[in-house]
């Protein structure tokens, strides 16, 4: 892929930190951008052009949804970014099971179920050389679990795990499956977890370069972003 003008790309959690600081990206690169999100105040106030479409990723059929979305927008399908996800701290010992089962449905099995729901137009771009991606955002937590964030951690690895081996199937296919793994980045997402609250911590990436690194690889054809992709000169 040497360009993303024309590409029709789907953003899942378009109106957080991280998916807004990529949708923009690829607004200015000329993508066809589909762009999901829970609150339409939050989808308007972000002003990037794309076609809006709202669903809870508690909502196990959302997947086919945003598919259908896009597909109906843009006529095609040519890349998904997964950067829809929950947060949650405190000791192991002391999650609920409502938290444990939020932050499995939101962060491992909505990009699990969206994957098998875009498979077959993901198909259809790489028979035409359009370079299909699946971009997924585990995070450094899956690379490093951490204490205080063992069920956030555990969600986040099992997305990993899905991400290699699935990548390793769907690259016969022609479809690129790239797992970004930056470490904590300012937008916020510590303030809002849905149980516990989130200890003192160092000043994280600015979410404009972790953006710009994962549309820059996305372009490049890179199909890993682990945690060293992520230069500390990107720290604020
Ligand atoms: N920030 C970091 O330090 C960091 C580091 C590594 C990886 N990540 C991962 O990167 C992704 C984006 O994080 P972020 O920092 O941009 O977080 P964020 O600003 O809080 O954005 C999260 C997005 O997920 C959406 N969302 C949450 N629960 C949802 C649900 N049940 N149904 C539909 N949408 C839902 C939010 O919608 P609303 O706008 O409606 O709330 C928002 O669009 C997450 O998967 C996160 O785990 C973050």
């Amino acid at each position: 892929m040497t360009s993303l003008a024309g590409s029709s790309i789907l953003v899942v959690g378009a109106t957080g930190g991280l998916g807004s600081a990529i949708a923009r990206i690829l607004a200015d690169e000329g993508a066809l951008l589909t762009l999901h999100g829970r609150s339409e105040e939050k989808m308007h106030a972000l002003a990037v052009p794309g076609t809006f479409v709202y669903s809870d990723l508690l909502d196990a059929g959302s997947g086919n949804g945003l598919v259908a979305a896009a597909l109906d927008a843009h006529g095609r399908l040519d890349g998904v970014i997964n950067a829809a996800g929950v947060v949650a701290f405190g000791p192991a010992a002391d999650m609920s099971d409502e938290s444990m089962d939020i932050l499995f449905a939101v962060n491992a099995l909505g990009p699990m179920r969206l994957l098998r729901a875009a498979r077959p137009a993901l198909l259809k771009s790489a028979a035409a050389k359009r370079d299909p991606f699946f971009l997924t955002l585990s995070g450094i937590v899956s690379e490093s679990p951490t204490a205080n964030m063992a069920a956030y951690s555990a969600s986040k690895a099992a997305l990993a795990a899905f991400g290699q081996a699935a990548g390793r199937e769907l690259r016969r296919d022609g479809i690129r499956l790239i797992d970004a793994r930056p470490g904590h980045t300012e937008t916020g997402l510590a303030t809002r977890p849905i149980a516990g609250a989130a200890p003192r911590m160092p000043a994280g990436f600015d979410p404009a370069d972790v953006a710009r690194r994962i549309v820059d690889a996305i372009v490049a054809g890179e199909r890993d972003l682990p945690s060293g992709a992520f230069s500390p000169q990107h720290a604020a």
